[in-house]
């Protein structure tokens, strides 16, 4: 097991914290932080995590994940070396390795006049996490736009699925087996100016109604059908409370917010009181948006 990571020629760290690769700004060290320089490098880490039975754990911009106070035993795998940061265009698609962040494709997409994605503006993540959580707004998602997905499977083989083979859900998708690649998004011409405005009323809209003055992860539960979490939350006074340095938004009452050292356990509480408060109100349990790590 000693230096079983010889051979690889990405970056290979030990005990990294996830403090630094989460939006929360909260975790543990992972055992093992691993940034392959390309798809061999990867299909290398995969043998070798096979070899010696290391779990594996997929990290994209790290928005949407609460990772434990001690930790974890995992491979952390970022695929976030230039390999893994290609954005090219044929016409109006936009072909997109899984580490470019969803911010870096509206750009681009804007500069050749192609809209599309501007309803993710402001959401902090690559595209592979995009893909992995099916992101959006409730109007509409990343799901709308994909042509399809490259992805590795666990036994080095790569596959190209098209929309067909994908199944996506509110939040969430069939690509959990999978380590995805890239993307193909079909984007539309369209009026440089426009898509560049629409932009703009997205991010003003998150401004005006989320809390993204602090640390966080987004919202922490999903919505249930035909309400909202936040909604629930608020309702059930929540707003404020706090448990060590975490506290429950007072702008956006299913955000949860990293206010001062925060730990993972103080999330895990409020989490815990917002799910029985809304539980006992409403009748209603809150599923977790989240994943906890
Ligand atoms: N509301 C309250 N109190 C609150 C928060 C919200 O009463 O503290 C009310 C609002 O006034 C509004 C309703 O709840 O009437 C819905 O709130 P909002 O428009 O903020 O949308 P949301 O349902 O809370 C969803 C997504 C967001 C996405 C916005 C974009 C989920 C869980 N959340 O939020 O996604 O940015 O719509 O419109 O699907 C995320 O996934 O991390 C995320 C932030």
């Amino acid at each position: 097991m000693k230096n079983w990571w010889q051979g690889l020629k990405g970056s290979v760290k030990l005990r990294e914290s996830l403090k630094r690769h989460t939006t929360f700004g909260i975790g543990g060290p992972a055992r093992f932080f691993i940034e392959p320089k390309d798809v061999a490098d990867l299909k290398l880490l995969i043998n070798l995590r096979k070899r010696y039975k290391l779990p594996l754990l997929v990290i994209g911009a790290g928005s949407n994940i609460l990772a434990s106070d001690k930790g974890t035993g995992a491979a952390v795998l970022h695929l976030s070396s230039p390999y893994f940061k290609k954005l090219s265009f044929k016409k109006n698609i936009l072909e997109a390795s899984s580490g470019v962040s969803l911010n870096a494709a509206i750009r681009a997409a804007t500069e050749r006049g192609l809209g599309g994605l501007e309803f993710m503006a402001g959401i902090p993540a690559t595209l592979g996490g995009a893909l992995a959580m099916n992101a959006g707004i409730p109007a509409k998602s990343i799901l709308d736009l994909v042509e399809n997905v490259t992805v590795l499977d666990y036994n080095n083989r790569v596959k190209i699925l098209s929309k067909n083979d994908l199944c996506f859900g509110y939040r969430s998708c069939n690509l959990g087996k999978f380590i995805i690649l890239s993307a193909r998004l079909k984007l539309k011409k369209g009026n440089k100016k426009k898509i560049s405005r629409d932009t703009k009323q997205y991010l003003k809209r998150r401004w005006l109604t989320q809390d993204l003055s602090l640390p966080s992860a987004g919202c922490v539960f999903k919505n249930p059908k035909g309400d909202s979490a936040g909604r629930l939350i608020d309702l059930c006074g929540l707003k404020g409370g706090s448990v060590g340095g975490a506290a429950i938004s007072l702008k956006h009452a299913n955000f949860i917010v990293n206010r001062r050292h925060a730990r993972a356990k103080d999330v895990l509480r409020l989490i815990a009181l917002a799910k029985k408060e809304v539980k006992k109100k409403f009748g209603i349990t809150l599923k977790l948006e989240i994943k906890i790590w």
